[in-house]
């Protein structure tokens, strides 16, 4: 998705549905931060987190509750996400820990390196396979040795003979309706058109090839899929 269609699509008034949208999909959202958090438990106490794609913060939000002496820093290139992130952080009392930078990730100022990095329903935005790769190089590059990225996308295998069912069966619980047939083929089209949704084995290969050693997959719920990795 280029940056005209991606600051289309996350627009001021995207940005201000995303959350109670996404709320159905709560129970999701919950468990992949809980393993998440999980994941990330040894790192120190000051430990500095990137989060790439950070959205309106959910991931920033409940990292920050549990690890009170955290910092991080939020890359977002749509200003009304970002807006909407900026004041929940201020209401939740954490935005001193907080750098909120409004661009991709190779527009933020060199730093310190990173003791870890989330990038959570981000990098299927991107269509083009090697640029793919190189947005994971990119935070590869921001991590200190040994840092850990989490990394989660919409991930199947389009061709398998199972993929039109479970795809209903994911439309239908973000839908929470019944979904006419021409609704859903809509739906189809817009996830061939706008995600690149590639098999989770491809996926992990591209974080592979950006630097990361043997990533772990830790999470799957419908076409959501999680991994960890650590830099090569
Ligand atoms: C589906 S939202 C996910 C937000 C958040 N991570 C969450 O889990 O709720 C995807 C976000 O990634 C941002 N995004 C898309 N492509 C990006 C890229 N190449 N680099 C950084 N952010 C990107 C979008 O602007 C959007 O806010």
């Amino acid at each position: 998705m280029n940056d005209e269609k991606l600051q289309a699509t996350f627009n001021q008034q995207a940005a201000s549905a995303y959350d109670s949208q996404w709320a159905r999909l709560a129970p999701f959202r919950d468990a992949l931060h809980l393993l998440a958090s999980a994941v990330l438990a040894g790192l120190p106490a000051d430990a500095r987190i990137l989060c790439v794609g950070a959205g309106t913060g959910a991931e920033i939000l409940s990292l920050a509750e549990k690890f009170p002496g955290w910092r991080f820093t939020a890359v977002e290139p749509s200003a009304p996400m970002l807006d909407v992130f900026r004041r929940k952080a201020q209401e939740q009392g954490i935005a001193s820990r907080c750098t909120f930078h409004e661009g991709y990730l190779d527009s933020l100022p060199s730093c310190e390196p990173f003791d870890a990095a989330t990038s959570l329903l981000v990098s299927h935005f991107i269509l083009q396979q090697d640029e793919r790769t190189g947005f994971f190089r990119g935070i590869r590059q921001r991590l200190c040795p040994n840092g850990i990225l989490i990394n989660s996308d919409l991930t199947s295998d389009t061709d398998a003979p199972h993929y039109g069912a479970l795809l209903e069966v994911w439309m239908r619980t973000m839908a929470g309706a019944d979904l006419s047939q021409e609704k859903l083929e809509q739906m189809r089209t817009a996830y061939r058109r706008d995600v690149a949704i590639l098999a989770p084995e491809m996926v992990a290969g591209m974080m592979a090839s950006g630097g990361f050693d043997r990533p772990v997959q830790f999470y799957q719920c419908g076409l959501i899929h999680g991994w960890f990795a650590r830099a090569a």
